[in-house]
């Protein structure tokens, strides 16, 4: 395929997708690992995300960021997520929150040959990026975790602790929205043997009895603070949840690729740095985690970690579903031209 002048581009929309194995959580942990792996390798060029808040930009409706990429080794390709949210969607019944779109190219003669939803590969991703981060920072033992924020990502981070975290027994999905909770705690009943799943709108309460605690909400401001912070214990935020005080005060601060964080003033963990309050040495990246740096050195430190989204990460899943999408003759084709009018 790489290499070709056929200006053919393969559409999958996210039923294709699924079809082609997009659920399959321990599949995106490893490719998650594995593209954090490359990434800390220097295989790939992930520039920061450019953001358009609309109408300003931090004081948004809504949102567009656009997130280019390429990635060498095995994979030799190009990409770009069109990554978007909306507040207004999120009370809204039928659209999510978060709506994006990817497109492949061949980095040779630059065409684009898929160009496929987003929706579930970011909601995939997102949670597995999290779901490394809590295999790597929470206590050895870990038994008990709150998951905060019932939405699309809370659904898809029920599959990533349990995948990643095989001591597990208890999941507490917390939502101020409380049926929302319910429902996945419903939906995930039995699903995973030996794990409870308990919905709650009391997250605090729950944390303080939870060894991991992870963040998924739309919540603007924080609202994990100093008093939910503990020994033996590990805090893992997607979104804005943790103040600066709960990044100062962890033994270790993980993120997930610091080039883009620090690019990003409102992030806890940036403005405890632009403050000069955290050096960077002091913080390690998810490609660290991955290419097997030590971070959790004794069980009764408090780790604190968080993650803001890597295009690369959404290009080397849609990837591998393009590929499974091919084997299974998935999709529906389209063309950019028949014969270039000019060239
Ligand atoms: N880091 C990343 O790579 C990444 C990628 C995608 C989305 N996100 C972020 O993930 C978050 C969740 O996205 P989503 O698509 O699941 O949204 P969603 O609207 O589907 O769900 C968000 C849920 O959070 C709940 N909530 C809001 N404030 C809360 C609070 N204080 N306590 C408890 N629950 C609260 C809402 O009731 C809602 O059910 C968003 O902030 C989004 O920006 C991060």
């Amino acid at each position: 395929m790489l290499g070709t002048i056929n200006p053919e581009i393969l559409f999958l929309q996210q039923e294709d997708q699924i079809k082609a194995g997009l659920l399959d959580m321990k599949m995106i942990l490893e490719i998650t690992e594995e593209t954090y792996k490359m990434l800390g390798l220097g295989q790939i060029q992930n520039p920061p995300k450019t953001h358009i808040g609309i109408p300003e930009p931090d004081s948004w409706n809504s949102f567009f960021n656009t997130m280019p990429c390429y990635i060498g080794g095995d994979y030799n390709i190009a990409g770009v997520k069109w990554a978007a949210e909306s507040k207004k969607n999120a009370n809204t019944p039928g659209i999510p929150y978060g709506i994006d779109i990817s497109i492949l190219s061949d980095p040779e003669t630059v065409l684009p040959f898929c160009i496929l939803d987003g929706t579930i590969i970011t909601a995939m991703r997102t949670s597995a990026v999290a779901g490394v981060q809590a295999k790597y920072c929470a206590p050895s033992d870990t038994k008990t975790a709150t998951l905060i924020g019932a939405g699309v990502i809370g659904e898809t981070m029920v599959m990533s602790v349990c995948e990643a975290i095989p001591t597990l027994k208890t999941i507490y999905i917390c939502d101020i929205d409380l049926p929302k909770a319910q429902k996945i705690a419903e939906e995930y009943k039995g699903k995973y043997e030996g794990v409870e799943i308990i919905a709650s709108d009391d997250s605090k309460a729950c944390a303080a009895k939870s060894e991991l605690i992870m963040g998924e909400t739309t919540a603007r401001t924080p609202f994990i603070d100093k008093t939910w912070v503990k020994p033996h214990s590990a805090i893992v935020c997607v979104s804005n949840e943790a103040d600066k005080d709960v990044a100062l005060m962890a033994d270790v601060k993980v993120v997930d690729y610091w080039k883009q964080m620090v690019t990003f003033k409102n992030k806890a963990i940036v403005q405890a740095f632009d403050a000069g309050e955290i050096t960077k040495d002091q913080i390690l990246e998810t490609s660290d985690l991955a290419l097997g740096k030590p971070v959790r050195t004794s069980d009764d430190q408090f780790i604190y970690a968080c993650s803001l989204g890597l295009g690369a990460l959404d290009i080397t899943v849609a990837y591998k579903i393009y590929q499974n999408a091919v084997k299974m003759g998935l999709g529906s084709k389209v063309k950019m031209w028949d014969k270039p009018l000019w060239e």
